[in-house]
């Protein structure tokens, strides 16, 4: 119920001005978003890298709705790669891109534009981009992109969300020799005709996706902060005797850190999503819906006002 009511705010543009001018909010959004500009993201990048965490940036921001929003959106994301190929960070750092933010709203071709034009910066910089996932109406088209990027950029990625019904079979699809899949539970709030909506079931769904990648041909990325995905995911890369090589842990910043280090520390590939940018508002909100217990941060930061 409480997760429904986060994730209607994370639409609202007024509790959005209610929240930004919140004079706690500040210490909230640096728990989980990096900073504000192209400096923090390398200074935060640097920081995991140096502690062995592969890294993936996300430039925060979605739902541009003008054209010129989204060439800023990609111009943001051709000078981020650029500064970290000069600083030596790529390939332990990638890019995570939502195309909501490049256009797709507007022009499917916008989007796909945006798109290539980073993948080339990419592949320039010797590092892939992965399409981040958003509601499903988005779903066929973001998979439709991807299709036409990988075939010049073969390195591309993109994100299935165990919470869809159909996502097993997107798994199935996208299980192939050079595929790379980041498999998450899923953050949006969806209708019951596309999403299962019990938690148990979200998981059994993840557990069968987990499955399909790991016995599959592609790279399988396992976006999970649950401990029991965790598990079965160490399990499956035991059976299917994937090394740190053939697939991977991913976690968001700022988040069991600790749990990070330690797959590390046993010799995984775990990699760190980092937000950054002054668009943290629906970012936000989605980790608030996750887990609730987190407005309690909220709660703290204003007692300490
Ligand atoms: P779950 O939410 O059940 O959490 C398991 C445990 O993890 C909790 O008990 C708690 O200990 C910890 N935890 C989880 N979330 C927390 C939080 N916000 N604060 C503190 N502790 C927390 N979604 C999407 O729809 N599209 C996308 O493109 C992506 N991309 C993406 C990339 C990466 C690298 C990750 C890790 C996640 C995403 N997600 C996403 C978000 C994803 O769908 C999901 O909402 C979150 O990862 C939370 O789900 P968990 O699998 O962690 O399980």
């Amino acid at each position: 119920m409480l997760r429904t009511v986060i994730l209607a705010a994370a639409r609202s543009s007024r509790v959005e001005r209610l929240v930004a001018t919140a004079p706690f909010t500040r210490d909230v959004v640096r728990r989980f978003v990096a900073g504000e500009g192209t400096d923090d993201a390398l200074r935060a990048t640097r920081e995991l890298v140096a502690d062995g965490l592969a890294v993936t940036l996300d430039n925060l921001g979605e739902d541009v709705v003008t054209a010129e929003q989204a060439t800023a959106t990609r111009d943001e994301y051709l000078s981020l790669l650029g500064a970290l190929h000069t600083a030596g960070l790529t390939p332990a750092a990638e890019v995570s891109v939502k195309l909501s933010a490049l256009g797709q709203m507007i022009d499917e071709k916008l989007a796909y534009d945006n798109a290539r034009a980073i993948c080339q910066a990419a592949d320039a910089a010797g590092t892939t981009v992965t399409l981040d996932m958003e509601d499903h109406t988005t779903t066929d088209s973001t998979l439709d992109i991807l299709a036409k990027l990988r075939k010049d950029h073969p390195g591309t990625g993109a994100v299935l969300q165990a919470y869809l019904r159909r996502t097993e079979s997107d798994c199935r699809e996208l299980a192939y020799a050079g595929s790379r899949v980041r498999l998450c539970k899923g953050a949006y709030r969806e209708p019951e005709s596309v999403a299962y909506q019990a938690d148990r079931d979200v998981d059994r769904s993840y557990v069968r996706c987990l499955n399909v990648l790991m016995s599959g041909d592609g790279y399988p990325m396992l976006a999970t902060h649950d401990p029991r995905l965790i598990a079965i995911g160490e399990d499956r890369a035991r059976w299917f005797d994937r090394g740190p090589d053939r697939f991977e842990f991913q976690m968001l910043y700022g988040i069991r850190p600790e749990e990070q280090a330690r797959l590390s520390a046993e010799g995984y590939t775990v990699r760190t999503y980092v937000p950054y940018g002054d668009d943290w508002y629906g970012y936000l909100m989605r980790r608030l819906a996750e887990r609730p217990a987190n407005l309690a941060f909220f709660g703290r930061a204003l007692a300490s006002k």
